[in-house]
């Protein structure tokens, strides 16, 4: 390992759209800037909502946040130098609801995760988000589901997957119970998959 790559600290945006339960635990296994895990941490909250449960978390854990106006994401500079000047390298959405523009994929490319509530390629895309995968699923009588983590690219739901957990769909499954069932799994399985893939390509 070079002298860099050892000193290389990465600070994560999590980006998110709703209550942030997968952005919490994101802050609570790699801890904030200055105070946690040594080489990686989440150095700011991001969100599309200004009411977004996800503020209040990040308020509790005294993290950083930026909201963001759609205008500004989709036709200006997708908020890249205000990411870049906060030192940001690596963005995980987390429950983030929009599209990423060209731009920020360009501006870190191959740095940025996702995380989808369902066994991609089957039920992602546009419209294909919280209980409208979970409702889909169950009707289509599927008796699995589970999580996809993958690299963001510039479709939907399309970049390289890096990892995939299943779970049972039960024939009494409502969305809501499946979609508890599918937040255990995120929970129990995205930041080390986060952990994996940012020391693979940025500290190794
Ligand atoms: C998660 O299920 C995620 O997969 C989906 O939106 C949900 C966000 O939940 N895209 P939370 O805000 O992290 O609690």
């Amino acid at each position: 390992m070079s002298g860099a790559a050892q000193e290389q600290v990465v600070n994560l945006a999590v980006f998110a759209s709703g209550a942030g339960s997968n952005a919490q635990k994101m802050i609570e296994y790699f801890g904030t800037a200055g105070n946690g895990h040594k080489r990686i941490n989440v150095s700011l909250i991001v969100s599309n909502k200004p009411e977004a449960g996800v503020l209040n978390i990040a308020a509790a854990y005294q993290v950083p946040t930026l909201i963001i106006n759609r205008e500004s994401f989709l036709k200006g500079n997708a908020y890249v130098d205000e990411l870049k000047s906060a030192g940001i390298n690596f963005i995980v959405l987390a429950g983030f609801l929009w599209k990423v523009p060209e731009k920020l994929v360009a501006a870190f490319p191959g740095k940025i995760v996702n995380i989808h509530p369902a066994l991609l390629p089957k039920y992602g895309g546009k419209g294909m988000y919280g209980h409208f995968v979970h409702e889909a699923v169950i009707n289509n009588k599927e008796t699995e589901s589970g999580i996809t983590i993958h690299l963001v690219d510039e479709q939907y739901d399309h970049g390289a997957r890096l990892f995939q957990a299943t779970c049972p769909v039960l024939s009494t499954d409502t969305p809501d119970t499946l979609a508890q069932r599918i937040h255990h799994l995120e929970h129990a399985h995205f930041p080390r998959v986060v952990e994996d893939t940012v020391t693979r390509t940025l500290l190794l």
